[in-house]
């Protein structure tokens, strides 16, 4: 990430929280390292909460006037910049301002692709205590978020009005960021209709109908999340092409389009739910439509790969998971659905090319 936009000072010492041991540490150096990981998320999150890459995007700063800015105690502000350039986030210059570093600059408001949302969300009201309680799920098997907030995250979001924007700002990031190696890697020629299952404010969607101008699109969301796409669509010049239709995924999803897509979607829910809702998708195509699953795999054991507390994050947030290959293909076989091709991208995502499973016959009837 850091060589993508280039050498500003301190970049090449950025590494991710929880993984900031100098090379050849001991154990025990590693071990700290890796338990000090949540101080570094935090800190990631009200810096991004407070704007402050945004401040020094124009010129460094001292901590004094930052603090004055955002309203924050001088001091502290001050150590917390300190410790962020202690990891390659900011630079402390020789008359003690700070300047942002190319790992820095991402938690900019308006940066190519931005994961300030993503670090406030993190820290936030809305995941920050469900955090603390990955005990409880380990030893119950239970989601944290239920057991904190007494409902499911989707109760709670179309409840409280900020974590709704929060957790929406988040994925469309998150989404701006991998439109472009989807798009990158995926020829969307043959498609007519392009229906795009729980596609948030409809960014991907926006973007597939904008490069193929054949291509109509439409968005299947929950109600709270169709008036913000629909107002995505006809700003961006496309609202006689896209329309965003709110129903419940789980229910009925439009039928007779020839390609679904589904990004993101599935790892928010367990395996009964996640067939399920395949099932909902295979009943709405036609034999010949394509069902495209975009997704982190998880690689096989053992191996580095963020995919694994992505899973955990799944799990405590939504009683979701992360999957690995194996595990889509036995999802989706419960689904009367196929697994045809697995096209990596450059992004954590991959596609997965799905198409109906035309072997599987009904079982006949059993006579009386
Ligand atoms: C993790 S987000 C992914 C959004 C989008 N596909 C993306 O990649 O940015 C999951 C989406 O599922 C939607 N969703 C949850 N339950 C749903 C339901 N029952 N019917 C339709 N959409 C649903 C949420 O509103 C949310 O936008």
């Amino acid at each position: 990430m850091t060589s993508e936009l280039g050498g500003r000072k301190g970049s090449s010492s950025a590494s991710p929280a929880g993984s900031h041991a100098a090379p050849g540490a001991s154990p025990r150096q590693q071990m700290f390292s890796l338990l000090m990981g949540c101080y570094a998320s935090q800190c990631l999150a009200v810096a991004a909460d407070l704007r402050i890459a945004d401040h020094l995007h124009e010129a460094p700063q001292r901590p004094s006037d930052l603090a004055r800015d955002t309203q924050c105690d001088a001091r502290a502000m001050y150590r917390l910049l300190r410790a962020l350039a202690g990891i390659g986030v900011f630079h402390e210059r020789d008359d003690g301002s700070f300047e942002l570093t190319a790992t820095g600059e991402l938690l900019r408001s308006d940066a190519p692709g931005s994961l300030q949302p993503i670090a406030r969300l993190i820290g936030s009201d809305l995941q920050w205590p469900t955090l603390g309680h990955l005990g409880h799920t380990v030893r119950t098997g239970e989601p944290a978020f239920e057991h904190v907030f007494g409902m499911t995250m989707w109760e709670y979001l179309a409840t409280h009005a900020d974590a709704h924007a929060l957790f929406h700002a988040s994925m469309s990031a998150f989404s701006i960021a991998e439109v472009r190696a989807i798009l990158d890697n995926y020829d969307f020629s043959d498609a007519v209709t392009v229906v795009d299952v729980a596609g948030g404010q409809g960014h991907l969607l926006a973007a597939i109908v904008d490069k193929y101008p054949h291509v109509e699109g439409i968005l299947f969301e929950r109600p709270e999340v169709t008036r913000e796409a629909r107002d995505q669509f006809v700003a961006n010049g496309l609202g006689h092409r896209c329309q965003a239709i709110a129903g419940d995924m789980f229910s009925t999803i439009p039928s007779g389009a020839d390609c679904y897509i589904m990004k993101s979607v599935l790892h928010d829910w367990d395996d009964e739910r996640a067939t399920q809702l395949l099932r909902t998708c295979r009943d709405a195509m036609v034999d010949r439509a394509t069902l495209l699953i975009i997704t982190r795999v998880v690689r096989p054991a053992n191996e580095p790969d963020l995919s694994k507390f992505q899973d955990l994050n799944m799990l405590i947030n939504l009683n979701g998971a992360e999957r690995t290959a194996d595990e889509f293909r036995e999802l989706l076989r419960n689904a009367d659905l196929q697994l045809d091709e697995i096209i990596a991208t450059p992004s954590p995502l991959s596609i997965l090319v799905c198409t109906a499973d035309t072997s599987r016959q009904p079982e006949p009837p059993t006579s009386p």
